[in-house]
């Protein structure tokens, strides 16, 4: 048996060491990185608790494609005919000899505190490090710490039992970092370089984004809220980020007077702090209550409490062991596709693909940083994705900003705007219902940069947008503006598809769902007022003699920047209604 040398400097060589061990590694390409602002704070002591999460071998995956399909065409027989978790939990959940497998090898390390959800293929399990490193062995626990917060991860890889492999798809709490979000230092350094280009220095007085902006923009009337007690939306918070309801009050007592709303939060999943309330969690309920007005909201906060969990993942355990949930998630949280390992992304899509089989809306913020960029030492550089806003099961949010700062008037891209094409392989197959518009922009498209920097063949995201530039958000009893980013577009989009559902669901229809299907079959069916189209602007990507910073520029209909564009509300809203 091969054994790694427990020093981190010889990472590289551990590497090669294990694909000699008797155990495979089950992710071999998860990079591990320490991202900026985290230091080390040295090796875990041997009886500290870790928390791991054991993704088991789910069954089912091609039914379940089928079935996705099926519910979240408007076209199909089925569409609208979700399942319920315990429907989902017939489909996927592991075979028995999986769930023997993994529980024997467990219970033979010791391991009993372990925690499962309902659709029994996620097991969450509590343990001292010294039992960790033997079940996963390469595994050597360390802190990290940035701040107030801590984690606990290993820098090195893991394996498991060669008669394990075939039973399970990663485990979770060992690689990867919780990602961050920052919204307001880039719109401040982004509004100073803007206003010096295009106002030739002086500080722009600038119309701002409030709720009644943002009703206006999208032609929503007064009439435009939430009549249902039974219908509900949510917005999910990582990484100890708190609102705070009397931030909420202040913002509606500022901004919403000009339509019916809610002015708290119904219900608080997990765990939430006293400390002071951030900036994004504040932004993402302050805006999906004020487009989806009087609307039931929830929060999901903080799932991954836990120094050693990795919150994205707990908050996909939560969605998996809940009955009843709201119809519609707007999140804001992003890796970059090229640190994540395919074995997690595949599962994380099959997550999503739980989700779209029950009916839910899961909203993604595209991200912030245009195209992104891959710098490849000695080679040439790539555009960079992020995760999973690229995922093919998930309707992805870009960003815009008004044409002219001081009118609510045509909206162009917003530079930051996330977008593109997902670099690696799809990773299942999917009856990609954007195939054909992706494949028009890259034919028409008048400049399109070099094919090296993209995979043509990608999901291409986002799938449409909304104003992202300029917002006023209330937090810790403070009005800022100029808070941008993709993070606010997307509640509002999130609060939009809520309202929507609303009104289906007084008609006896079905909640939208998957809105992917749909919302690329718009044109075809004649709804071509339903988006408005943005057509004006590029996005950001890497600084190099090729590409000078620009990544992809937006078109007419469909394009890798803005998606599909703006809502119209009331076109929107009539063409949903009739399927
Ligand atoms: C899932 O829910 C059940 C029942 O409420 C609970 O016992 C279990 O601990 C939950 N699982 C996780 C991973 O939290
Ligand atoms: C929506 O707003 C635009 C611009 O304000 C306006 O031209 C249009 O007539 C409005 N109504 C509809 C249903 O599109
Ligand atoms: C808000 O929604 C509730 C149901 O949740 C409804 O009873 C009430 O009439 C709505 N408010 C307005 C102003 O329509
Ligand atoms: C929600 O309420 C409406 C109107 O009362 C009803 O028609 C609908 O079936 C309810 N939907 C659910 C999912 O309970
Ligand atoms: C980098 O790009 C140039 C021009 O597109 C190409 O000729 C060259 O082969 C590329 N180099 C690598 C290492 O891919
Ligand atoms: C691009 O995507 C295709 C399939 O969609 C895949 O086969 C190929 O490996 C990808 N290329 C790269 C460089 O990852």
């Amino acid at each position: 048996r091969c054994r790694c040398r427990r020093v981190p400097a010889v990472l590289a060589l551990c590497a090669v060491a294990w694909s000699c061990a008797a155990g495979p590694a089950l992710e071999r390409d998860q990079p591990f990185r320490v991202p900026p602002g985290w230091t080390h704070g040295g090796r875990v002591k041997p009886g500290h608790e870790v928390q791991l999460t054991f993704a088991l071998r789910q069954r089912g995956v091609g039914r379940l494609t089928q079935l996705v399909d099926a519910v979240s065409d408007p076209r199909s027989p089925r569409y609208g005919k979700y399942l319920s978790l315990e429907q989902v939990r017939d489909l996927v959940q592991p075979s028995p000899a999986t769930l023997m497998a993994v529980l024997k090898w467990l219970q033979g390390h010791g391991v009993e505190t372990c925690r499962s959800v309902t659709t029994l293929d996620f097991l969450e399990c509590r343990m001292p490090v010294s039992t960790a490193e033997r079940l996963l062995p390469g595994a050597e626990f360390h802190r990290y710490v940035k701040g107030q917060h801590s984690v606990v991860r290993s820098p090195l890889p893991y394996a498991v039992p060669e008669e394990l492999a075939e039973h399970i798809d990663f485990v979770g709490g060992l690689h990867r970092f919780p990602a961050e979000r920052k919204v307001v230092s880039r719109a401040w350094a982004k509004r100073e370089t803007e206003s010096r280009q295009h106002y030739g220095g002086r500080a722009a007085f600038h119309l701002g984004v409030t709720p009644s902006i943002l009703r206006k923009r999208y032609n929503m009337t007064g009439g435009d809220i939430g009549l249902l007690p039974n219908n509900s939306q949510a917005c999910a918070q990582f990484l100890e980020q708190y609102f705070h309801q009397a931030d909420l009050a202040e913002f509606m007592q500022l901004f919403g007077s000009s339509f019916g709303h809610r002015s708290e939060v119904d219900q608080v999943v997990g765990h939430q702090g006293k400390g002071k309330a951030g900036l994004e969690a504040s932004l993402d309920v302050e805006y999906i209550m004020s487009t989806g007005a009087n609307i039931s909201t929830w929060v999901f906060s903080n799932a991954g409490r836990h120094e050693s969990q990795e919150p994205f993942l707990a908050w996909l355990l939560l969605l998996s062991n809940m009955s009843s949930l709201p119809w519609v998630h707007s999140v804001s949280y992003g890796d970059d596709e090229d640190s994540l390992s395919r074995a997690y992304m595949e599962r994380v899509n099959m997550e999503f693909m739980k989700a779209a089989s029950r009916g839910l809306t899961i909203l993604f913020a595209s991200g912030d940083d245009g195209a992104g960029c891959r710098r490849v030492p000695g080679g040439n550089h790539t555009f960079r994705p992020s995760f999973p806003a690229s995922s093919p099961y998930v309707t992805t949010v870009g960003g815009t900003s008004f044409k002219n700062p001081f009118l609510v008037t045509a909206e162009v891209t917003d530079y930051i705007s996330g977008g593109g094409l997902q670099q690696r392989a799809p990773l299942l197959a999917l009856r990609s219902p954007q195939a054909a518009a992706v494949g028009r922009f890259l034919r028409s498209a008048s400049k399109l940069p070099p094919s090296s920097y993209y995979n043509s063949s990608g999901r291409a995201y986002p799938d449409l947008s909304a104003l992202s530039d300029n917002y006023w958000v209330v937090t810790n009893r403070i009005p800022l503006p100029w808070v941008s980013g993709t993070s606010a577009s997307t509640p509002v989009v999130g609060g939009m598809v809520a309202l929507i559902n609303d009104r289906r669901l007084q008609r006896g229809l079905a909640p939208l769902g998957f809105l992917n299907p749909a919302l690329y079959q718009l044109r075809e069916q004649g709804h071509d007022a339903a988006l408005y189209d943005v057509t004006q602007g590029c996005h950001l990507s890497c600084l190099d003699g090729t590409v000078q910073g620009q990544g992809f520029c937006a078109g007419p209909a469909w394009d890798p920047v803005t998606g599909w564009g703006t809502p119209n509300f009331p076109r929107l809203l009539r063409a949903l209604l009739a399927p």
